[in-house]
């Protein structure tokens, strides 16, 4: 098991895309790294450079102590797999297994050993001696890492495993990679598009865009303090909602009312006439069930619901609102680049489920204001969270989310599990 270390890594492709732009990433040894993005961030282009599949423009990268741009793949010790893993039908499991160490002619009994303790700690022990063509989805998945593990490769590397599982083997593999991950302590990174994906899996998160990189996070640090719009956007579902505002003096006037952020998130906004709020849906709810505590450190104002879906533990409310012109371009230049949800003009409140706000209906809705992010509309960037980061973390005595919350990964990885399919390198 080894670190590995990318320094300004560049790659341009022969037609002159610049792909890759100055990436610069340490993974310590045994961590999860998870990189997620929009199609065609260069999440796939990252990924083969570090394997050796796919040659490094310019920038280091060094696995261990050791420089490897000029390493060829099966030299560089990692296992790679990939989303669609090639389990051979006419041999066992066992043999599956043993696949890499036969090809590079092991003694019988070093590979018996191996293949033995990859498939103790898969729990494939029953499964030996069946083919590929009797077993689930999930088992065929542990077959492939088996044949991962058994190289004692000094990193996995993945590449969206899981796209072409069904919705609950998904989720039963994201623990099943996470747990043995865990098990095995060896350092992974781990390519999805997929944000709950890369929110639950990994120790930390990786978020690019068009090559570049936007945020290296914990999951609950990107969650709780994204450093742009970009980021905000993309992490969470149903997103976070952005609403326009004008700056007047001290207070901002929204399409909801006129609101002033508590000391906790005031910021210097002069020199701004416009910015966008960011709230999540849980910083919203029916002010009828909110405690008067609770009220003071927000606002309360009138909205028309349109919609709401009833989920059982919660519910999610829909209110529609009229937004300037251009911040509606904005948005709608977002959103297609997120190819995810949509960040209409509309805002996704999250109510108790013990709301009884009827459809259609005016409603008192609350926002928690210690819970709101301001946006430079035309940079991006999270000026509360650049606010933050120069001041100290000081108790500003609001439970509002911290400044600037520790990389956590005990909270950050709750529990994924994955699926794949390996191809053994280059043998
Ligand atoms: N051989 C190539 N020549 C030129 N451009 C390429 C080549 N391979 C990939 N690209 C471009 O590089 C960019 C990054 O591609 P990459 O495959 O890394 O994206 P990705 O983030 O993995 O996307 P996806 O989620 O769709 O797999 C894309 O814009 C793609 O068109
Ligand atoms: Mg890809």
């Amino acid at each position: 098991m080894a670190a590995i270390t990318l320094k300004d890594i560049n790659k341009r492709y022969g037609d002159g895309f610049h792909a890759v732009k100055n990436v610069s990433l340490d993974i310590a040894d045994g961590e999860f790294v998870i990189l997620v993005g929009p199609s065609g961030c260069g999440k796939s282009t990252l990924l083969r450079m570090i394997v050796g599949l796919e040659d490094i423009t310019s920038g280091e990268l060094r696995i261990g102590d050791e420089r490897v741009n000029e390493k060829a793949p099966r030299d560089r010790n990692l296992s790679m797999v990939f989303q669609n893993y090639a389990l051979y039908p006419h041999l066992t499991v066992y043999e599956n297994i043993a696949f890499p160490l036969r090809l590079s002619k092991t003694p019988d009994k070093e590979v018996d050993e191996r293949v033995r303790r990859a498939s103790d700690l898969l729990e494939l022990d029953e499964h030996l001696d069946r083919k590929p063509a009797n077993l689930s989805g999930g088992q065929r998945q542990r077959v492939a890492m088996g044949r991962a593990i058994v190289r004692e490769a000094q990193a996995f590397l993945f590449d969206e495993p899981l796209s072409n599982l069904d919705a609950k083997l998904r989720g039963q593999m994201r623990t099943e990679i996470s747990r043995l991950q865990k098990r095995l302590g060896i350092t992974t990174v781990y390519v999805t598009h997929d944000q709950v994906e890369a929110m639950t899996l990994g120790d930390r998160v990786v978020v690019l865009r068009r090559g570049v990189i936007q945020q290296v996070a914990s999951p609950r640090e990107l969650y709780e303090n994204p450093v742009n719009l970009f980021v905000a956007g993309f992490i969470g579902s149903p997103p976070m909602n952005f609403i326009s505002a004008t700056v007047v003096g001290d207070s901002l006037h929204t399409p909801f009312g006129e609101w002033r952020l508590p000391p906790s998130r005031a910021l210097d906004l002069s020199g701004h006439e416009v910015v966008l709020l960011g709230a999540r849906p849980e910083a919203f709810e029916d002010a009828s069930v909110v405690s008067d505590t609770a009220r003071e450190h927000g606002v309360v104002f009138d909205a028309t619901i349109d919609v709401i879906e009833w989920l059982g533990n919660e519910q999610y409310a829909y209110v529609p609102y009229e937004a300037p012109e251009d911040i509606r371009a904005q948005l709608a230049e977002l959103e297609r680049e997120l190819d995810s949800e949509a960040l209409r003009t509309q805002l996704v409140v999250a109510l108790d489920a013990s709301s009884r706000i009827p459809e259609g209906s005016p409603a008192s809705l609350w926002l928690d204001l210690r819970r709101v992010h301001v946006f430079d509309p035309e940079s991006g960037d999270n000026l509360t969270v650049q606010a933050m980061g120069d001041r100290t973390p000081d108790a500003a005595g609001n439970g509002g989310p911290p400044a600037a919350a520790p990389a956590d990964p005990a909270a950050a990885s709750a529990d994924p599990a994955p699926e794949t399919g390996e191809t053994p390198m280059a043998p």
